[in-house]
């Protein structure tokens, strides 16, 4: 039990208010949870490594660890702590020097609750879900698209071909992919123009809408120039690697209130929410994705990147992943102030057989994307991109993919090229 005053940021019956609440996973370095759990409110709010005769006003600061349960903890923050719409700012505080503090072996930011000042004080998402689904036209149905593959290399001609070919076959969306940028083979002025081209000839003939989202990853002044030409061009979305790119990348891009819907790529985020015992978890950074105000967020797929029959990972990710993956989406449609709702992308080694199962846990309100899912079909890219419609309008229809196979060709490929 804490005796009163040894450890001055341990106030185990402190109420939060209108503090921002981070949840905590520690690990002392041959400490008690309470010294560790001192050393990083202090080390996180207004203390140091060692007494600094402060003025004492600096004390109305404080953080306060106001839980310890095991290895979880919760710190209330002050709000005057942080510059309010500032996310660089705010991180550097509760995801900044405790991360490499000597007191824990390791530590995991698992989750943040922000205090309605700290929430007024963002935009939040332009569109949302709704505001997506109204310019895409599309309800009821999940948004299928597409990752230009090979991912890099092909030229802006080819390029701009395979994408016509994605929305023939019924993708929605076509996106670059997380390392295209303006390289020499493909460069970005000409890419942008070519593909909305093809864009506007594939609504012309399918009667659908069709939007390409181009990525404007760069340095911060190049990226809005590029995510002008991308508004003056007609386009509907622009396409950011929010990680690598930055938080305030992310912010300056989002105040700029270009009338583009925003997808944030979430490329880099493995160095962050990999190791359950360390960093900071998807939830933390999707939370502060929608607050800054992108539209769509990718936060995995709980398949495609396991092995193991579809049957057997069911009953995994039923256990493991899915649940992660569908509170993370829960958390994005949750509603939170007037900050809109943001919609979930699954995308990385999907195909048709994924569609029932993503459906089943993650709903129709989602962006299914499948990159070699689509290109790699064994009768090309339209057929590829005909056989995951038909795998979706299967599942609408409760209908087995096996069955609506046998009679749609594309589907029955590309199920006998992907086993599992
Ligand atoms: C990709 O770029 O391969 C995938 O979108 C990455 O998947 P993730 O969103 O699960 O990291
Ligand atoms: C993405 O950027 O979303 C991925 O590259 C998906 O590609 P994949 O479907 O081929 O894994
Ligand atoms: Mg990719």
């Amino acid at each position: 039990m804490v005796k009163r005053g040894e450890f001055e940021f341990v106030n185990l019956r402190y109420k939060p208010k209108n503090d921002l609440v981070c949840l905590f996973k520690i690990f002392p370095n041959n400490i008690s949870i309470e010294k560790a759990a001192n050393t990083v409110a202090l080390e996180s709010s207004v203390g140091t490594w060692t007494k600094v005769r402060g003025q004492e006003y600096v004390e109305k600061l404080k953080a306060k660890v106001f839980s310890i349960k095991g290895n979880f903890l919760k710190i209330a923050y002050p709000e005057e702590l942080f510059e309010k719409d500032n996310v660089p700012n705010i991180l550097s505080s509760i995801a900044g020097n405790i991360m490499g503090m000597k007191a824990v072996k390791a530590i995991r930011l698992e989750d943040v609750s922000f205090p309605k000042s700290i929430l007024r004080s963002f935009k939040g998402p332009r569109y949302g879900i709704e505001g997506i689904r109204k310019f895409m036209k599309i309800k009821g149905r999940p948004l299928l698209g597409t990752i230009i593959k090979p991912k890099l290399g092909l030229n802006t001609e080819h390029h701009a071909r395979s994408a016509y070919e994605s929305w023939i076959g019924g993708c929605d969306i076509v996106k670059d992919d997380e390392n295209l940028a303006s390289q020499k083979f493909n460069l970005f002025e000409n890419r942008l123009v070519k593909t909305l081209e093809m864009a506007d000839r594939a609504e012309e003939e399918t009667g659908e809408r069709k939007a390409y989202l181009v990525n404007v990853t760069a340095e911060t002044k190049e990226m809005i120039k590029r995510a002008q030409l991308v508004e003056n061009q007609g386009g509907k979305y622009v396409m950011i690697d929010m990680l690598t790119a930055g938080w305030a990348a992310l912010q300056t891009l989002r105040e700029s209130d270009f009338d583009l819907a925003i997808h944030a790529h979430r490329a880099m985020h493995a160095a962050f929410d990999r190791n359950p015992n360390h960093g900071i978890s998807m939830f933390v950074l999707a939370d502060f994705a929608r607050l800054i105000g992108v539209d769509q967020i990718h936060i995995g797929t709980g398949i495609g990147k396991l092995e193991g029959d579809i049957r057997e990972i069911e009953g995994l990710i039923e256990e493991i992943e899915s649940r992660n993956i569908k509170a993370a989406k829960h958390r994005l449609e949750q509603r939170w102030g007037d900050i809109r709702p943001v919609l979930g992308v699954s995308s990385g080694g999907l195909h048709p057989r994924h569609v029932p199962f993503l459906m089943k846990h993650l709903g129709k309100n989602l962006v299914i994307q499948a990159g070699g899912g689509i290109h790699g079909h064994p009768l090309g890219t339209k057929a590829g991109a005909i056989a995951m419609r038909q795998a979706i309008d299967a599942t609408l229809q409760k209908i087995s993919l096996e069955k609506y196979a046998k009679t749609h060709v594309e589907l029955e490929e590309a199920l006998r090229e992907w086993k599992k």
